[in-house]
């Protein structure tokens, strides 16, 4: 029922980075079969923020864990800087995971046994980055979520916020492809949330891909489009207004 398109229409579209093509999801059978997501498609390109909005239940976090390649999709395409998804091995699929996407969960954990920075620089590690690089792409994503001085820490020194904040660096680093954030800010107070949000506008500015779900509008409003999901379902689009947008006149 929904078909998106990517761009302004005047003329070289920019990379499609996420693409969903009617992607459907069901849980559990019988009476006890929950369809959480029917048909939905959904491009974003390179440079975009997408914000997912929509009442509990309505199958955001399932759309992000597919975009994610976390949950198989029971129908429909979807790939992640053209690599197909569904059609990969699980090692295929973690590798996407690993070097495509940056997450931000609610369940996301950090390492229990690595310190703050260790966790940071663990996607690096992973990359193959040289330990000074990583130790400095790790700071500087400390910085951007106010977590500098807590690099020696464990996680389990650190409050509820904290650690998310520590989880959001972690996403930044390595500059992936693909930034997916579930209800980033939920645990944080309003400035640290603030923060965060344009930590993750400016990762999309830098040319992520950028889909972040949230219940607050005002954070919606840093996207370029905002989806509302219902029911599995989304229901309608709509170009979102970027406050410093609406302040300085800037043309969209
Ligand atoms: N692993 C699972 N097993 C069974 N049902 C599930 C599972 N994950 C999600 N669901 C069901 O699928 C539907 C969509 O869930 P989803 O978590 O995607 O919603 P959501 O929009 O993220 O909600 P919230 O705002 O509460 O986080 C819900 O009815 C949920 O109960
Ligand atoms: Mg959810």
């Amino acid at each position: 029922m929904s078909a998106q398109t990517v761009g302004d229409g005047s003329g070289a579209d920019p990379e499609i980075v996420l693409s969903m093509r009617d992607v459907s999801k069901a849980y559990g059978d019988g009476d006890g079969r929950v369809h959480a997501l029917r048909r939905v498609s959904l491009d974003v390109a390179a440079g975009e923020m997408v914000a997912v909005m929509g009442t509990s239940g309505s199958g955001k976090s399932t759309l992000l864990s597919i975009a994610g390649a976390m949950v198989t999709p029971d129908a429909g395409e979807v790939t992640v800087a053209g690599v197909p998804i569904e059609g990969a091995s699980a090692r295929g699929r973690a590798r996407v995971r690993r070097e495509l996407v940056g997450f931000v969960f609610q369940d996301f954990n950090l390492i229990p046994a690595l310190t703050v920075i260790e966790n940071v620089a663990l996607p690096l590690d992973l990359d193959g980055a040289s330990r000074a690089t990583a130790r400095s792409e790790a700071r500087r994503a400390l910085a951007a979520v106010g977590m500098r001085e807590r690099g020696k820490d464990f996680p389990d020194d650190l409050s509820g916020g904290q650690r998310q904040r520590v989880a959001i660096a972690r996403a930044m680093v390595g500059q992936r492809r693909l930034v997916l954030a579930d209800e980033p800010t939920g645990a944080l107070d309003s400035v640290t949330g603030d923060r965060v949000l344009s930590v993750l506008r400016s990762m999309a500015d830098q040319g992520s891909a950028v889909v972040l779900v949230t219940h607050d509008a005002r954070h919606a409003a840093w996207a370029d489009r905002i989806v509302h999901l219902a029911d599995g379902t989304i229901l309608e689009e709509a170009r979102a207004a970027r406050p410093e947008q609406l302040l300085t006149g800037e043309p969209r």
